[in-house]
């Protein structure tokens, strides 16, 4: 079975090194000369609204599916009218604008922060007086890793502020003061069956994901499983679907969804019986799933900018490294490690010698 992935980074590259020994291929649509899924599979360069490349993608594969989500609506449009595209057009269109995607939650009865369309400054103003300060002005598609953001705490703050984030649709949104961000790993299969993985204890520097810990019988489980199960069925979703929890009082706000393989799953290739890139390509298969238990305890912290020396991260006991084989870039996600134990007394002393390379490094 041939796979078209729209989108040739890191993702594509994992989605690959999961489904090859599944006798799967892989071709990936993407316009960056270097993108580093190219190393594992076939490379059409071509930006994503080129029909001409977007038809011999189809006429080559089985089916496509994405490795991130700001793909235009045009293209899956295309693409859906000659291959089987999962997941399908209306989650891509809900999932890559804030909007719609946060209006959804509130129509599923999924509590969120507080949150208003912002189309100009004027309404800027009018969103700040009815939610109030401090909150964070977003651009409604397009923004990953904190990027495309601006937290308000002053009038000084929202003066221009729209301007600053480029004129463009946006969101406002209350602060929220959480106590953690969690998120929850989800899979549907073709025939509507779901998995969870286990919850995930994600902690951000500088708006980029640093560190995943998946939890052992987290509390807010059942109910992050409830309000995924929501939005997947509500989507007649198929693939992985990854979904960001602040923890408040005891509860969950959803911040956003994801409709693909997520960072805060990379600790599944090792520590999970399997992993969120095999279950995604079982699911839009239409393969069996695979088992989301976790296998001892794990965690996944993130090299942003290079990556420490290879021989010190593999010196590490049950440490592994993925390397992206990307250019070395300051603020760029360039690999992480799978981090595992036994125990959570060792995975934390583990953790700390992995920090301390990236601190050298
Ligand atoms: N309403 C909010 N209140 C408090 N912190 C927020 C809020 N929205 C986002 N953040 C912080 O910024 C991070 C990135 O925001 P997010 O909306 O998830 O955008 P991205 O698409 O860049 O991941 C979040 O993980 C969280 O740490
Ligand atoms: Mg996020």
């Amino acid at each position: 079975m041939k796979i078209g992935v729209i989108g040739g980074g890191q993702l594509g590259r994992m989605l690959s090194l999961a489904g090859t020994p599944l006798g799967m291929n892989f071709a990936f649509l993407d316009p960056a000369p270097d993108a580093c899924a190219a190393a594992l599979g076939e490379h059409i360069r071509a930006d994503y609204g080129d029909q001409d490349h977007l038809r011999q993608l189809a006429d080559e594969v089985d089916l496509v599916t994405f490795e991130f989500e700001s793909v235009p609506a045009e293209t899956v449009a295309f693409l859906s009218q000659f291959v089987p595209v999962y997941p399908c057009a209306e989650s891509l269109r809900i999932a890559r604008d804030r909007w719609f995607e946060k209006s959804m939650f509130k129509e599923l009865g999924i509590p969120t922060p507080a949150f208003a369309d912002v189309q100009s400054q004027a309404d800027l103003d009018a969103a700040v007086a009815s939610i109030g300060l401090p909150g964070v002005l977003k651009t409604r598609t397009l923004g990953y890793d904190g990027k495309g953001q601006k937290v308000l705490r002053s009038a000084e703050d929202v003066a221009g502020a729209f301007a600053e984030l480029g004129s463009v649709p946006c969101i406002l949104e209350g602060f929220v003061s959480f106590t953690g961000e969690v998120s929850l790993v989800a899979v549907r299969g073709r025939d509507g069956e779901t998995r969870f993985y286990p919850l995930v204890h994600n902690t951000h520097e500088s708006g980029i994901l640093r560190l995943s810990v998946a939890s052992s019988n987290h509390p807010l489980q059942a109910l992050a499983e409830d309000y995924a199960g929501r939005v997947m069925q509500k989507l007649d979703y198929v693939g992985v679907l990854a979904f960001e929890f602040f923890e408040v009082d005891g509860g969950l706000k959803a911040n956003e969804i994801a409709p693909r393989v997520h960072n805060s799953g990379h600790w599944t290739i090792e520590g999970a019986e399997c992993s969120q890139f095999e279950n995604h390509l079982r699911a839009v298969a239409g393969l069996p799933l695979g088992s989301t238990a976790k296998v001892g305890e794990s965690a996944m912290l993130n090299f942003i900018g290079e990556v420490p020396p290879v021989d010190k991260v593999v010196a590490i006991a049950d440490c592994h490294l993925h390397h992206y084989g990307k250019a070395f870039k300051d603020g760029r996600k360039v690999g992480h490690a799978t981090i595992r134990s036994a125990d959570l007394p060792t995975l934390k002393a583990r953790i700390a010698d992995v920090e301390a390379l990236i601190a050298k490094a």
